[in-house]
């Protein structure tokens, strides 16, 4: 199979570099050893009509990573528009931050297009298309329009919300529709799943027999494949990293106090306002726990030209600066709070140092720093992950100390119980936690779907001739104009 994975932003391949979001940081190591060639926006845009749309093809490991400048009139549209303004804010249940025009609905639909003839170059025989996440929800119905044939897989990377809440992003019928052009679609969560069947049956009359919807485009199988980590890979980087300059000298500072680290993108579905409270909280309620423990916040920041990400930006800096006013003393600082990315090596270093892993969101998809965290612990002293229920990862890290996020009484009580817990419970609840990483890799979760998407393929219409040829050396090229990504 000539596999084409497409995503909005994509790793560059290039080790040790700092990475915003799990979607690339996950991808990276299994697609970089399938094969398969993986498509993306390069972070650029430009201005025109593009005859050669692609600003780059380079090899990634036994495949190749191409990225295109995506159309500078429709990028603003589509990526903080109605990607960011519409769709993230309602596939958080956040209808109250939906903010959406017709202009940047149709920038959206007009991208999907555009990566739709792109991705011509790359049909070839016996290929299949993988699209990624709720930036090209309507991607595999352009495909389609364009002839193709091939199995079309999506996995959706966030939350799907209830009916009422899809509801409120508008166009979100047609969108639906599109989406079931698609011979697959994956989701995280039962609960994902189950809140897409209802969509489908409730308001596009469709019947869903043993998982599969038949629409005018065929037949679409809806499955749940959570998505995972390599663990033992992620432990031995973590093994390695503690004598990294950065994780040293995080652990000379430290002065023999304990450490709670997050590490999240500045994003309001991540509840930092939340956890930075339940921190206050336990600080006023245990002064006993001052001077003894601190927290290593890292928020990269992200989309910050969205009015709702400037507006969190303000509050959180605000809120820790407060609170460190309030507890902190001349030799103590309780909050470090850095607004920078780091790489996934350093990261696997700072969570092991860490004895207590905060991963708090309000909802998330799946939340892969969890898992991280919990790979990257020292088997013998591993620390205590205290998770956010409305994580998708909390269905498998179920002997986390898992948590309400909106209860910041509730948090300031896991995190004090965090850091009391004897070692034998720590030993017990990670093991059992580090037995299901084990058992849902990111390489199974990746051969699980390519998997399901042969066959549900196999179901679609009989395949059409393939249009011309294209051949498969690349020129390899490189136009820069504008960068749009932070
Ligand atoms: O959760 C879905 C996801 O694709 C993550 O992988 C990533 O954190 C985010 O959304 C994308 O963020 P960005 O807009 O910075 O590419």
């Amino acid at each position: 199979m000539n596999l084409v994975v497409v995503s909005n932003r994509v790793a560059s391949g290039r080790a040790n570099e700092p990475m915003t979001g799990g979607l690339a940081a996950a991808l990276l190591p299994v697609v970089e050893n399938s094969g398969a060639i993986w498509v993306g926006s390069s972070g650029h845009v430009r201005e025109g009509s593009q005859k050669e749309p692609f600003a780059e093809i380079e090899a990634l490991g036994t495949g190749a990573l191409a990225t295109l400048d995506l159309p500078a009139a429709h990028y603003g549209g589509y990526y903080e528009g109605f990607a960011n303004s519409a769709l993230w804010p309602a596939l958080h249940s956040r209808s109250d931050l939906i903010r959406v025009s017709l202009e940047d609905y149709s920038s959206y639909r007009e991208v999907n297009a555009f990566m739709a003839r792109a991705l011509l170059r790359f049909r070839k025989p016996d290929a299949a298309f993988w699209i990624q996440d709720y930036h090209f929800l309507a991607l595999g119905a352009e495909l389609r329009d364009l002839g193709v044939r091939e199995p079309i897989g999506f996995f959706l990377h966030t939350p799907w919300p209830s009916s009422a809440v899809i509801g409120g992003v508008p166009h979100h019928r047609e969108l639906i529709e599109a989406m079931l052009a698609y011979d697959l679609i994956g989701f995280q969560t039962e609960e994902d799943c189950e809140n897409f069947h209802c969509y489908v049956r409730a308001e596009l009359g469709l019947e869903i027999h043993d998982g599969v919807v038949k629409s005018q485009h065929g037949r679409t199988r809806l499955a749940v494949f959570p998505i995972g980590i390599d663990p033992e890979k992620f432990a031995q980087a973590a093994a390695k990293a503690v004598s990294h300059p950065d994780v040293s000298r995080l652990r000379r500072s430290l002065n023999g106090e304990r450490l709670a680290i997050g590490v999240d993108r500045l994003d309001y579905s991540k509840g930092l306002v939340n956890r930075i409270s339940a921190f206050d909280r336990m600080w006023t309620a245990h002064p006993s726990l001052r001077r003894t423990v601190s927290l290593l916040q890292i928020a990269t920041p992200s989309r910050g030209s969205i009015e709702a990400y400037g507006t969190l930006q303000s509050e959180v800096a605000k809120l820790v600066s407060d609170v460190n006013g309030r507890h902190g003393e001349v030799d103590w600082t309780p909050i470090r709070y850095l607004n920078k990315g780091y790489s996934q090596p350093i990261l696997a270093g700072l969570y092991r140092t860490a004895q207590v892993g905060v991963v708090t969101p309000l909802h998330d998809g799946m939340n892969l720093v969890a898992k991280e965290y919990v790979a990257a612990q020292n088997p013998a002293d591993p620390g205590v992950l205290v998770l956010s229920k409305f994580a998708g990862a909390a269905n498998e890290l179920d002997t986390a100390l898992l948590v309400n996020p909106h209860d910041i009484d509730g948090m300031a009580r896991a995190i004090a119980t965090a850091l009391s817990m004897p070692l034998t419970e720590r030993r017990m609840r990670w093991e059992a936690m580090m037995t299901k990483l084990r058992a849902h890799t990111i390489q199974r979760w990746f051969s699980e779907f390519v998997e399901a998407l042969q066959e549900s393929g196999a179901n679609k219409a009989a395949a059409e001739p393939l249009i011309a040829e294209r051949p498969t050396l690349w020129p390899l090229r490189t136009v820069r104009s504008t960068a749009r990504y932070q």
